[in-house]
């Protein structure tokens, strides 16, 4: 049965493979808006087509406050100017205020079907703001993982967050974690092109009368293979593990129509199977309903991107769906009977059943394995092949008959699964010694072997990881922070300076590595260059109370 599947996917995904053509560039969502109004206006109403817009200040209630007792904070939110702004202020056990920062919001991530969370800007980068404003309690309250960690201004809103939430963002590709062009976002709101592929040539073929269904100048999901139309919605609904692009590749790559898998793998281990965390498509395939179609289900089989169904209107739209291929006495339970007619029969509370999810944003709300009865386990999920040295770990974008991942890759995704699975180690090791031999000049391959030599004792660190850092390679802050350990451990203080003060300008807005500078700074007993450091970072990140306690002891207060 594996293997008839597997066939059958790899001719259906041959038989309709297609994609923009390459020459194709983006357009935006408003020029597509000139011919195809009515589902632009449409789609505008969606959460999707909201995902994350400019910020609209009345829009959101304000003035508001909120305290923190645990961290003696107290937050703002307010309009200026005609603008919307937050503020932090931290007091001391007396009562004291001992700073304040505020930050103008510049984007709503969320389209606030749940939540919205806020970007500010500083020098280019993005970060989110302490405050978000929740749906279910119609107040503002303190952003996810806020009450564990106060991060005031200074957590960046990463590029590979925005890649699922923004239409189409601008990282700056050699630059630091959250750091963007000017504007961030050619398309804030995920688009029209997000699914159907730059749209110039498309638009040039049609002002021009061309006119042919289908259409080779763009790319409708609903003409491709299902397993290519759902690797569309599975680059954004499809978390749960870890994200590696593959050599040389960028999110911007993505193109509908085009696997998935050759731009960025999508793996987890096997043993993290069955998490809630943005689990739709795993969740759908393990379901009967996929299995036993070779996969006919998809996520357009359900939803029409276009039209989000109002809660009313909900059951009748996805039973609809349902007795596409089920009739109405596919159900055990007989049409009649007590809880089907009560329920006004529908197939989707019973057999997709909704979780809550308080605050979390980003659990599956709605069970998508579909299954007979709730409290039946899961099927077991569909041919995921394992990458080749990787037993234990799925990869969750597999296609059949596309190539083995590069081994690059493979050593990548395992050194990520490596924290939350030490029975890795060995494979990683057999992955390294291989990408030694067949990659030996490769930067990533030498940051791990200099990672391992720092590890062991054995090898030179110092050679290897300074060929790691050495330009045009675009070291990782764990690599600059190794080259600084192997430094320190040869008790070279001074390179250990050199070293971190490259990695400050690569990752300016990194505490970790600005406070490993200071550190070293007090090492080399550079005491005025240390003060001034620490003066920076308290100026960039007022809500670290350990750092201000330190800057006040060094000014003998
Ligand atoms: C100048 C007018 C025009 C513009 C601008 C335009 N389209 Fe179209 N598009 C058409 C026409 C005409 C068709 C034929 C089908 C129809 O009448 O809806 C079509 C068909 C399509 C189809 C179906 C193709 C198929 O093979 O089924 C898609 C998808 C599509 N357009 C998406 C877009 C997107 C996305 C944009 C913006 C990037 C866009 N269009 C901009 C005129 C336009
Ligand atoms: C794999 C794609 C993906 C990544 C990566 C991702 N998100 Fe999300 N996020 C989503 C989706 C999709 C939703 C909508 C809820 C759902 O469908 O589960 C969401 C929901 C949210 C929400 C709640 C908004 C609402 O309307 O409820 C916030 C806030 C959020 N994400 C922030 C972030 C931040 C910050 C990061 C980076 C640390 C991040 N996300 C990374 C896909 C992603
Ligand atoms: C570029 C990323 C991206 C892609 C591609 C994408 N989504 Fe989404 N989708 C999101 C985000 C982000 C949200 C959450 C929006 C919010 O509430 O803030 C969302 C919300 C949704 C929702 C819930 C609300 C609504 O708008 O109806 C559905 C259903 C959905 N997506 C289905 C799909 C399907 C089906 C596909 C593939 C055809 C797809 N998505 C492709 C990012 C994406
Ligand atoms: C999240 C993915 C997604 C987004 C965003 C999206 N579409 Fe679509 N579009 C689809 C899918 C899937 C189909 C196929 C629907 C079907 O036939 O079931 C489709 C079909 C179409 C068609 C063919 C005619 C039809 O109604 O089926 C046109 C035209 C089109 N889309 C235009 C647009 C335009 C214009 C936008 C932006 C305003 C847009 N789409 C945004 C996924 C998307
Ligand atoms: C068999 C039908 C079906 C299929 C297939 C399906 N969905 Fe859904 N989906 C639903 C239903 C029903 C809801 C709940 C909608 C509601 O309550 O308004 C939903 C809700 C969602 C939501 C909103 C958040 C939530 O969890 O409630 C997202 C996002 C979503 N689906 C994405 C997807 C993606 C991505 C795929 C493909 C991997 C997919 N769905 C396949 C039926 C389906
Ligand atoms: C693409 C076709 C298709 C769609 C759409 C579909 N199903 Fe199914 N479903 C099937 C097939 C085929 C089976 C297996 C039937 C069998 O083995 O006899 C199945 C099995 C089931 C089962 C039994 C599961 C089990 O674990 O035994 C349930 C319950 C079910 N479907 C409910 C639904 C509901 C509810 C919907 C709509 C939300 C839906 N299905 C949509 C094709 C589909
Ligand atoms: C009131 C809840 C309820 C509603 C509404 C409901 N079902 Fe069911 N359904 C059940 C239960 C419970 C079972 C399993 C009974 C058992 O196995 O003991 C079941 C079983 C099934 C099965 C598996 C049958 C088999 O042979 O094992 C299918 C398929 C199914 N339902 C489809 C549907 C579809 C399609 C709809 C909507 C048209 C629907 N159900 C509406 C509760 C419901």
């Amino acid at each position: 049965v594996r293997q008839a599947h597997a066939a059958l996917l790899a001719l259906a995904a041959l038989a309709t493979l297609r994609a923009a053509p390459p020459e194709a560039t983006y357009v935006g969502s408003r020029v597509c808006a000139a011919c195809h109004m009515d589902i632009y206006q449409r789609y505008l109403r969606t959460a999707m087509g909201r995902s994350v817009t400019n910020i609209d200040p009345g829009a959101f209630p304000a003035p508001a406050t909120v305290s923190s007792d645990a961290f003696h904070r107290l937050y703002r939110v307010f309009a200026r100017d005609g603008a919307l702004y937050q503020s932090e202020a931290g007091f001391d056990g007396a009562g004291r205020k001992i700073f304040e920062s505020e930050g103008k919001v510049e984007y709503a991530v969320g389209s606030g079907e749940n939540g919205v969370t806020f970007l500010t800007r500083r020098k280019g980068f993005l970060f989110e703001a302490p405050l978000s404003w929740y749906a279910k309690t119609d107040s503002w309250d303190l952003s996810p993982g806020y009450e564990q960690a106060d991060e005031g201004f200074s957590r960046p809103a990463y590029a590979a967050c925005m890649v699922c939430h923004a239409g189409r963002s601008r990282p700056v590709e050699e630059g630091a974690d959250g750091q963007y062009l000017d504007p961030p976002f050619a398309e804030a709101a995920v688009g029209c092109e997000n699914c159907h592929g730059p749209g110039s040539l498309h638009v040039a073929a049609r002002q021009r009368g061309r006119a042919s269904l289908p259409d080779r100048t763009i790319v409708n999901p609903s003409r491709l293979a299902p397993r290519l139309a759902d690797n569309i919605c599975m680059l954004c609904h499809q978390g749960g593990g870890v994200r590696v692009l593959l050599p040389g590749r960028h999110y911007a790559d993505v193109r509908p129509g085009v696997p998935l898998i050759r731009i960025v793998a999508l793996a987890r281990l096997v043993s993290d199977r069955g998490g809630v965390l943005l689990e739709h498509h795993a969740a759908m395939e393990s379901s009967r309903c996929f299995r036993a179609t070779f996969g006919r289900l998809r996520c357009i089989t359900c939803h029409n991107p276009h039209v989000q169904p109002t809660a009313a209107e909900a059951a009748a739209y996805y039973r609809t769906r349902c007795l596409s291929c089920h009739k109405e006495t596919s159900c055990k339970l007989t049409l009649t009977a007590g809880r089907r007619a009560e329920n006004g029969d529908n197939c989707v509370a019973c057999h997709m059943p909704q979780q809550p999810t308080g605050r979390i944003s980003h659990s599956a709300l709605t069970d998508h394995t579909i299954r007979a009865r709730s409290d039946e386990p899961a099927g077991s999920p569909s041919l995921r092949p394992a990458p080749a040295g990787l037993a234990g770990v799925e990869l969750l974008n597999s296609i059949p008959g596309e190539p083995e991942l590069p081994l690059i890759t493979r050593l990548e995704l395992c050194g990520e699964l490596m924290p939350s699975s030490p029975e890795l180690q060995t494979a990683y090791l057999d992955l390294l010694a291989q990408a030694a031999r067949a990659l030996p000049n490769d930067p990533l391959v030498l940051a791990a072997l200099g990672r391992k030599a720092l590890a062991t004792g054995q090898g030179d660190a110092i050679a290897l990881l300074e060929r790691a850092v050495r330009p045009p390679a675009v070291p990782r802050q764990a690599t600059y922070l190794d080259l600084a350990d192997a430094y320190l451990r040869a008790g070279r203080t001074a390179d250990v300076v050199t070293v971190l003060e490259r990695a400050v300008s690569a990752f300016p807005y990194s505490k970790l590595v600005r406070k490993r500078l200071i550190l070293s700074y007090i090492q080399i007993k550079d005491y005025s260059k240390a003060r001034a450091a620490l003066v920076a970072y308290v100026d960039d990140f007022p809500e670290d109370d350990f750092m201000r306690g330190l800057l006040k002891k060094a000014n003998g207060g």
